[in-house]
């Protein structure tokens, strides 16, 4: 027999763990397979060294975080729910407006909202497993540890959706839970679910544009399963983005740090050949944001969609603050714009809004993403150099919904197939371009140092400074 385990003490929570003997058994048989996929499947390196990284230990809003130099696998990954204010919720949208939020799950919704919850459970675990290889090339300490942050907090949201499948959904739910930790990002055989989280992340560029451009994806799915009548769930994912809001922030300073190293490169230089100079082109980075946004817009999925209207419609997920939105939160009359692949033309259409409720989803994340770009080009002008950075049209470079495989240009023009095939290499990076960024890669592992090919940040990690041991060699 095996010592019990205080999972009260071991996983820090607000959903009375001690009290659920039930759950408790379900997650000591879980626990260590846990551990065993982190072992495999995380960071492949550094896992006995001290990393200061931010624990997650309650839902304050001013002091939901501790910071302390930590091991990974003893890192304690919690499980928290965010607290509502004043009455007793209702739900906001769709049939049951109005109707208390649900604290069990309803027979009839059952498989709709456990394939809701697999699926974004799913992504958490992917990325840790994508990004396994970076430490090794870390272009600095801290960004070495910031890599680590994101690490062990997409594990945590993979024990987020797990506790809420063994929670509230039995037998079936500890069936996913296991299956959560048996796919593979990547794996021929046993992919992850969603496209995005089968690609490589190969490179610090790519780790920067994945956490800027894949992680803001996970960001609109959660703010609108946040919304979702079924409650446990709408706390869990809303507590979720507190963490999720830093994996953004080290993807847009991360690109803005490449970004300002090539504007001094070619200030210095009075020239714009910045590889010469070992630092990351431009149009390079263009072309990665074209990839990664590319590829980030397709998990929103088709732009009609009935699975879509119809968890709209049950109450299952919402839109992004739907409560901010001034309509009727049913949407049965409404209407809503869409780009439509008409007779070989992009034309603007209107249709119910109901049936393009991924499309509205994906708008509310462009508009995010330009936001982003906007303060990427603002750096550029700032350094005096004639270069702006573009989000490709949303058509461009597609695979899933009526754009896929359509010969359409980063700005949004028809061309013929092989028009397209003899551009591709101006607008995706080509494999040069990547053997070229995988050459720049080399760790940097004194503390305050940093890659020639990226700026120093501005600021530590909770006010510390830049030369901190945030990671202990
Ligand atoms: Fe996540
Ligand atoms: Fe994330």
């Amino acid at each position: 027999m095996t010592a019990a385990v205080d999972y009260n003490a071991l996983i820090p929570n607000n959903v009375d763990l001690a009290a659920d003997r039930r759950l408790q058994r379900a997650l000591e048989a879980w626990h260590p397979k846990f551990l065993a996929w982190w072992r495999e499947c995380g960071p492949a390196d550094y896992q006995d060294n001290e990393v200061y990284l931010r624990t997650a230990v309650s839902v304050d809003k001013h002091g939901w975080a501790q910071f302390g130099h930590v091991k990974m696998p003893d890192y304690r990954w919690g499980i928290f729910l965010a607290e509502r204010d004043g009455a007793a919720r209702t739900i906001g949208f769709g049939e049951h407006l109005g109707a208390p939020v649900w604290s069990e799950v309803p027979g009839e919704f059952r498989a709709p909202l456990r394939r809701l919850i697999v699926t974004q459970g799913d992504t958490e675990p992917a990325s840790v497993e994508q990004q396994r290889h970076l430490a090794l090339t870390a272009p600095s300490l801290v960004d070495m540890r910031n890599l680590f942050q994101v690490n062990v907090e997409e594990a945590r949201h993979l024990w987020a959706m797990v506790y809420i499948l063994m929670a509230y959904f039995g037998r079936d739910g500890r069936e996913e839970a296991e299956t959560l930790l048996e796919r593979r990002s990547g794996d021929v055989d046993k992919p992850r679910i969603l496209g995005a989280f089968n690609e490589k992340t190969p490179d610090w560029l790519s780790f920067f544009m994945f956490t800027f451009f894949t992680d803001r994806d996970g960001k609109y799915q959660l703010a609108s399963l946040a919304e979702s009548a079924f409650d446990p769930l709408a706390r869990t994912c809303q507590f979720m983005l507190t963490e999720e809001a830093h994996h953004m922030y080290v993807g847009e300073t991360g690109v803005s740090r490449v970004i300002q190293r090539a504007c001094d490169v070619m200030r210095a230089q009075r020239g714009d050949d910045v590889r010469r100079h070992r630092a990351i082109d431009l149009p390079t980075i263009q072309k990665y944001i074209n990839f990664h946004f590319s590829v980030s817009e397709d998990l929103f999925g088709a732009e009609q969609s009935t699975n879509a209207a119809n968890y709209f419609t049950q109450g299952l997920k919402g839109r992004y603050q739907e409560a901010r939105l001034t309509d009727d939160h049913r949407l049965h009359d409404a209407r809503y714009r869409l780009t439509q692949w008409q007779a070989g033309r992009l034309v603007e259409t209107e249709v119910p809004a109901l049936s393009v409720i991924n499309e509205r989803l994906r708008d509310d994340y462009i508009a995010d993403c330009q936001r982003g770009v906007d303060r990427w080009n603002k750096l550029i002008a700032d350094a005096g150099i004639d270069f702006v950075m573009r989000l490709p049209h949303r058509a461009f470079n597609r695979r899933i919904g009526q754009f896929a495989d359509l010969p359409v240009t980063p700005d949004g023009s028809v061309v013929d197939a092989a028009t397209w095939a003899a551009r591709r290499a101006d607008w995706l990076p080509t494999a040069d371009d990547a053997t070229y960024v995988q050459s720049l890669m080399r760790a940097v592992t004194t503390a305050g140092e940093f890659a020639g090919w990226i700026a120093p940040p501005r600021i530590g990690i909770n006010n510390q400074p830049l030369d901190f041991d945030y990671v202990r060699l």
